[in-house]
């Protein structure tokens, strides 16, 4: 017999919520209303630029992408179909295990090289996002003393493969945006002095009242690129001139984003967009975000070569373990 859900204790994450029969939402999640979307608002669906990795035109695309719109949808990006879905399925197994066995990872130190939480860091929030994930901070190359779960031990394989696909996708991806930015190819990698990669697997249950609440809160992504891929069920929202669009989601498709840092590196030429996330009645949705940064020890500043006196720098040096914390895109800077 499931044990009786405990509903003093939010941080067994929403999928415990949902597997309890919880038919209305928990007051937590009622984010209050300048923080919730806007009912009335209709969310027109918006095609992102689309970049073919392969194309000859794929630096001006990205060069365009990342000056207008800080997102854009890659194909051909060169990570096998099933790479991804063999990381899907890992996924799947991940959510579908027994709360208790997911607990066992559960933390809420955000540098925890491998933990479970649900929202961000759920006992210092006032209002929570409506999603589980699991965080999985890979330091350049460890990925063989990495943790992982120890469940299917597939699961090993799997995850390192399809990081090693993604480091392989960013630093393509900080190639030609050098070059695009006039750039020797290796300057975005230079400053970043080694990657740090993060894969966040998002679970977004079936929400009882999908109006007060918000699977994820509007944020910028504080590091340098974010590659994600997300299921057909839709609910990523991005921010343009002030209104928020539903981001459309092509199967085959990998998601863009252009973080903080990179903003930082570029001068503000390359934009780090506010996004969000939404959350549905009906299905669960998932998502999967890889988050390429520079190392901790990085310093993150704007390239030189891209001030002059007409161009002065828009921010000041501070390294990268000090930027992570904080969002321009908030206003912060
Ligand atoms: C993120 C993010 C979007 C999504 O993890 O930073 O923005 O659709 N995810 O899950
Ligand atoms: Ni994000």
């Amino acid at each position: 017999m499931a044990p009786a859900y405990d509903p003093t204790s939010p941080f067994k994450g929403v999928k415990d919520l949902v597997d309890h029969n919880v038919l209305s939402l928990p007051s937590a999640y009622i984010k209050p209303f300048e923080k919730r979307h806007n009912p009335q608002e209709v969310f027109e669906g918006i095609d992102l630029p689309c970049v073919d990795l392969q194309s000859k035109t794929a630096m001006e695309d990205i060069k365009f992408a990342c000056e207008e719109w800080g997102f854009f949808e890659l194909v051909n990006h060169g990570v096998p179909e099933d790479v991804i879905e063999d990381m899907v399925k890992n996924t799947h197994t991940f959510f579908n295990l027994s709360t208790t066995e997911k607990m066992k990872y559960f933390s809420e130190d955000v540098f925890n090289p491998m933990r479970f939480c649900t929202s961000l860091t759920p006992s210092k929030e006032s209002y929570l996002d409506w999603h589980d994930h699991l965080q999985h901070w890979f330091k350049c190359d460890n990925l063989d003393n990495h943790l992982y779960p120890n469940i299917p031990t597939i699961f090993r394989e799997v995850t390192k493969n399809y990081v090693k696909h993604m480091q392989i996708l960013g630093k393509k991806l900080l190639m030609v945006m050098s070059k695009a930015l006039g750039l020797h190819e290796n300057k975005l990698q230079e400053t970043y002095s080694n990657e740090e990669m993060i894969v966040q697997l998002n679970y977004y249950p079936p929400c009882p009242d999908p109006e007060p609440a918000l699977g994820l809160n509007p944020h910028s992504d504080s590091g340098g690129i974010t590659i994600l891929w997300q299921d057909q069920v839709g609910g990523l929202q991005i921010q343009k001139e002030g209104k928020w669009y539903n981001v459309k989601c092509n199967s085959n498709a990998l998601i863009v984003n252009v973080g903080d840092q990179v903003q930082i590196m570029t001068n503000g030429i390359f934009k780090s967009v506010i996004h969000r996330a939404i959350v549905n009645r009906n299905l669960y949705r998932m998502s999967m975000a890889f988050f390429f940064n520079p190392c901790a020890q990085a310093t993150i500043a704007p390239i030189q070569e891209l001030l002059d006196n007409q161009n002065p720098a828009q921010y000041k040096a501070r390294l990268s373990k000090e930027t992570s914390i904080i969002s321009i895109s908030k206003g912060k800077m």
